[in-house]
């Protein structure tokens, strides 16, 4: 006699669900690394994720999809999805430990790629190269890598790093006269819009965030770079630049936001004077990340740094 399989439902998460989603998020990702042999990601409480429900349902509200389990009516997971005009980003996605493998994952996408499909849009994500889980489960429903991504990982010194920048002086907090130029610059470059998520970083409600753009000579803007300062996450990005010069000032100047902490950033691996400078500075690669896509895709034309927090594309 074979065992029961256990059923689960799907619904849109409510504010309810929130500390469950947070837990499921902490244990889930911490859960997964320790197992692999890597250090955990989230240190200290397990609300700490409460971060990713707070920061998606003021970008995206409603725009998570949770699996409960039928008969216990517990979480089994959680998939953050947010739909812009360009496109469809995956956000972070995570099933708990006491249900991996058992389709769960691949139930809660097949269900954002159907919409995806239905609004007749591609989808983009940003997957760890180290978790051959979750690229089975992206690779399976036709999502292709696009693009490596290094995740470097530096100490600020307290006093600030202690090197001169070319182009630095043309670097300044963004403001929301900003906005627009920013959305038309990652358009311009990346081909993908999210003005909202932009506006949302410089109005900065809930106090985490800051961004820099850099002036460009000629008039209008040559980049943008936002940063997270978060109990869960010090993370540089998301950004856009024209050129390798241009990234660099704006790394230089976010960083000096985390003096006396680590942070980390995502930077293309051909980039290759952004990557020997960094090295320079003291920066090491922590992990690797994919660029994914479905469907429609343009190499950038210009410097992306992607981030998980929020997910770009
Ligand atoms: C990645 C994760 C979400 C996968 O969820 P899951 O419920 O365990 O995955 P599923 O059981 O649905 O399996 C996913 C698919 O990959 C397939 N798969 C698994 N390993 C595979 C392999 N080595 N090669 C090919 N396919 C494989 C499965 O057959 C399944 O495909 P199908 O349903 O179309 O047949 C889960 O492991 C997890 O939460 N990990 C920790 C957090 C994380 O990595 N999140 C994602 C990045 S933010």
């Amino acid at each position: 006699m074979g065992t029961k399989m256990a059923e689960f439902e799907l619904r849109a998460m409510v504010p309810a669900d929130w500390p469950e989603v947070s837990a499921l998020i902490y244990d889930s990702i911490n859960d997964w690394y320790r197992n692999h042999g890597f250090p955990e990601i989230f240190q200290g409480p397990k609300d700490v994720c409460l971060l990713f429900c707070e920061v998606y349902e003021r970008i995206d509200p409603g725009r998570c999809l949770i699996a409960v389990e039928s008969q216990t009516g517990r979480l089994a997971g959680s998939c953050f999805y947010h739909p812009r005009s360009t496109h469809v980003s995956l956000g972070i996605m995570n099933v708990h430990p006491a249900y991996f493998g058992q389709g769960v994952g691949s139930r809660l996408l097949k269900q954002v790629v159907q919409w995806a499909d239905e609004l007749g849009k591609p989808m983009r994500l940003v997957s760890s190269t180290m978790n051959l889980d979750s690229f089975s489960l992206y690779n399976r429903v036709g999502f292709r890598p696009r693009m490596v991504f290094q995740d470097m990982l530096l100490t600020v010194p307290e006093t600030g790093l202690p090197v001169e920048v070319p182009g630095r002086d043309r670097v300044r907090p963004a403001n929301l006269a900003d906005v627009r130029p920013m959305r038309n610059l990652e358009l311009e470059l990346v081909g993908i819009e999210r003005e909202a998520d932009l506006r949302y970083f410089v109005e900065n409600p809930d106090g985490h965030w800051h961004v820099s753009v850099i002036d460009s000579t000629a008039g209008g803007l040559d980049g943008f770079l936002v940063s997270i300062a978060h109990p869960a996450l010090r993370l540089l990005g998301p950004g856009a630049m024209r050129s390798e010069a241009d990234a660099v000032a704006l790394i230089h100047a976010e960083l000096d936001r985390h003096r006396g902490h680590s942070a980390v950033w995502l930077v293309p691996s051909d980039c290759g004077h952004v990557i020997r400078t960094m090295y320079d500075w003291g920066a090491v690669n922590c992990e690797l990340h994919f660029g994914q896509s479905r469907g429609a895709w343009t190499r950038p034309d210009g410097i992306v740094m992607p981030t998980f927090m929020p997910e770009t594309g």
